[in-house]
């Protein structure tokens, strides 16, 4: 069975505290694993930008043993017809995994439809699942665990973020609150998905409109661009309506003392997050960017190891 990474809840509670045990024990001893020494090689595709992810992905996967193979998708033919499936079933001969940062989750679906390695998703307009992991291993780290503790995520919440934050948030046993605006509120089918996995993890989920109400007594308080990647032009107000939502110290003193601020990064600085904040003793931001590549490398591991070989893989 090829095991893929395409969303939050592609991992069970049980595989995802395993991922992160592994990501802390690959960071504790950074050189000590190299399960792709051959090395075996994992393709890493670009259709949008990216600096941490792009970097975290080559570091650990050279650090894991292997051949970091990153491809910006305009150079290859994906905009001239090429099919992802085909696209697919040609780097399954090459590669131990494939990696994609892309638009439409039909996009990785149709990847993974046609791969016979893992397919990690390293960003889409639906989810971020990879973030998640590198949050949630950086919430491990500060309160030596994440079942019970409050996030509350506030913001764009209709975005990728938000939909991890839901459903990675619930499968670690975490209480999710989510705020934002009205007319950029929490898909309801991702709420749905996540409210029963918390069912079975102890956790919850809350879909607010208040930021205040959100960040009450919360442990994590978390936020992202009110402007993500392919929404520059989507004729939206995407300024006026998050100005309440913005992480600023007023908002963060209602949070739990000793609560920290995550940002997956990039920031726009005086927007939906404060220099004062970021910067200030309560920001785990940059434990948070140095946990993608622990956590990548950890999942990397996981997947290719409980991959069996797909028949088009072992074809001669
Ligand atoms: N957080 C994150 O995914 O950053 P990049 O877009 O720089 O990869
Ligand atoms: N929501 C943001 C996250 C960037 C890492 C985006 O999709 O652009």
């Amino acid at each position: 069975m090829i095991r893929h990474f395409l969303r939050d809840d592609d991992l069970s509670p049980a595989e995802q505290a395993t991922v992160l045990e592994l990501a802390a024990r690959m960071k504790a001893d950074r050189f000590g694993y190299q399960p792709l020494t051959g090395p075996r090689s994992v393709a890493v595709l670009f259709d949008k930008q990216s600096l941490r992810t792009r970097t975290s992905f080559d570091v650990g996967i050279a650090e894991l043993g292997g051949h970091p193979l990153i491809v910006d998708t305009q150079g290859t033919h994906f905009g001239r017809g090429e099919t992802l499936t085909d696209a697919a079933r040609v780097l399954s001969r090459y590669v131990a995994a494939i990696v994609l940062r892309t638009y439409g989750d039909d996009r990785i679906a149709e990847l993974a439809g046609g791969a016979s390695v893992p397919v990690v998703n390293a960003l889409t307009d639906g989810f971020h699942p990879c973030q998640l992991l590198a949050d949630l291993l950086t919430v491990r780290e500060r309160f030596g665990g994440t079942a019970g503790r409050i996030l509350a995520y506030v913001g764009d919440a209709a975005n990728n973020m938000a939909n991890s934050y839901l459903l990675a948030g619930a499968t670690a046993g975490m209480h999710v609150r989510v705020a934002g605006p009205v007319g950029f509120s929490a898909d309801p089918v991702v709420v749905a998905r996540a409210a029963e996995i918390a069912v079975g993890t102890g956790g919850s989920v809350s879909v607010l409109t208040d930021p205040a109400e959100a960040v009450k007594g919360a442990d994590v308080i978390a936020t992202d661009t009110w402007t993500s990647m392919g929404q520059e032009d989507d004729g939206l107000d995407r300024n006026t309506p998050f100005l309440p939502y913005q992480v600023n110290a007023e908002l963060l003193a209602q949070a739990a003392p000793g609560a920290i601020v995550l940002h997956c990064l990039p920031a726009h600085r005086g927007e939906e997050i404060t220099d004062e904040v970021l910067d200030g003793p309560q920001s785990a931001v940059f434990d948070q960017a140095e946990n993608r590549l622990h956590a990548q490398k950890a999942l990397l591991t996981f997947l290719i190891e409980a991959t069996i070989p797909a028949p088009d893989a072992a074809a001669p």
